[in-house]
């Protein structure tokens, strides 16, 4: 089996670059993106988060407002500052950074954000639309692994695909996106019974469980795509999957590598997500 390492910092890359030209031309006819980019707190990760979308919004030319508001920030507060970005023109796109302090309920946070700026895909609105097959905002990371697919040459069409793990964010959002390109889609969780043969059934597999390096080759068909959603700090300071890399690399015919896969994707297709606003 010759192996094919899924590029997704060059996939992202050019998707980055199919956008910049693009915000050109909108920018031609007068059009103007602006994203409005809310943190909350001092979690590290989201701050890393949160410097690289504004940092990918500045390459591709779109502005972004930046609202750094403090962990004892209340719901109130929070809600105020969204009511505000909801009625500004100027403003495309609202991104509140998640997981939010203990004192803020999230459901009401992105119920909140109109669901015409909610360029994450969060808001039960663009989630039905989804559901349906209507137009609206698509969450990114699921969003950007099927571009992964499509742009490496991975039909979906017609094949077993096998979604381990269903978040709100990630696992059902990416199961409507695979039968939406006519996979034939499973759907695994936690309290899935006999997941290992489940998954060898697939020719595509998502890993999106959240356990370091739980997927090994007792888990793939031989020739099957993985892609790997997890990210994991080791103790060593490395960063890992959900899959054991070293162990199914001789398995699959294709794998999105961590880092390097389907991280680089969620903020392009956020990117996305933002000059469609515009569109
Ligand atoms: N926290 C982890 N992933 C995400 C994401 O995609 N969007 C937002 N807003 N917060 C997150």
């Amino acid at each position: 089996m010759i192996l094919e390492l899924i590029d997704g910092k060059k996939i992202s890359a050019e998707i980055k670059d199919e956008l910049k030209a693009e915000v050109e031309e909108l920018k031609k006819q007068g059009k103007e993106a602006c994203l409005a980019v809310v943190l909350v707190g001092d979690d590290p990760a989201s701050a890393v988060y949160v410097k690289n979308k504004k940092k990918a919004c500045e390459y591709i030319g779109v502005k972004s407002l930046s609202y750094e508001l403090p962990a004892s920030t209340s719901e109130t507060e929070l809600l105020e500052l969204i009511d505000r970005l909801n009625k500004d023109d100027s403003v495309n796109g609202i991104l509140v950074q998640l997981p939010l302090p203990s004192q803020i309920d999230e459901n009401k946070v992105i119920r909140a954000i109109a669901p015409e700026k909610d360029v994450d895909g969060f808001h039960p609105q663009n989630v039905g639309a989804l559901l349906i097959g209507e137009k609206g905002y698509v969450s990114c990371t699921p969003a950007g692994v099927i571009q992964l697919l499509k742009r490496s040459g991975v039909s979906i069409e017609g094949k077993e695909c096998v979604v381990i793990g269903r978040s709100n964010i990630v696992g059902k959002p990416m199961g409507v996106l695979l039968l939406r390109e006519n996979g034939t889609v499973t759907i695994a969780h936690s309290r899935t019974k006999d997941l290992k043969d489940i998954c060898k059934r697939a020719d595509i597999l998502v890993a999106a469980v959240g356990k370091p390096k739980m997927i090994t080759e007792e888990y793939i068909k031989e020739g099957a795509v993985v892609i790997d959603v997890g990210i994991h700090r080791m103790d060593n300071g490395k960063l890992c999957g959900d899959v054991d890399f070293d162990r199914v690399k001789d398995h699959v015919s294709k794998i999105t590598p961590v880092p390097g896969g389907v991280g680089p994707m969620t903020i392009a297709m956020l990117m996305n997500n933002v000059v469609e606003a515009v569109r």
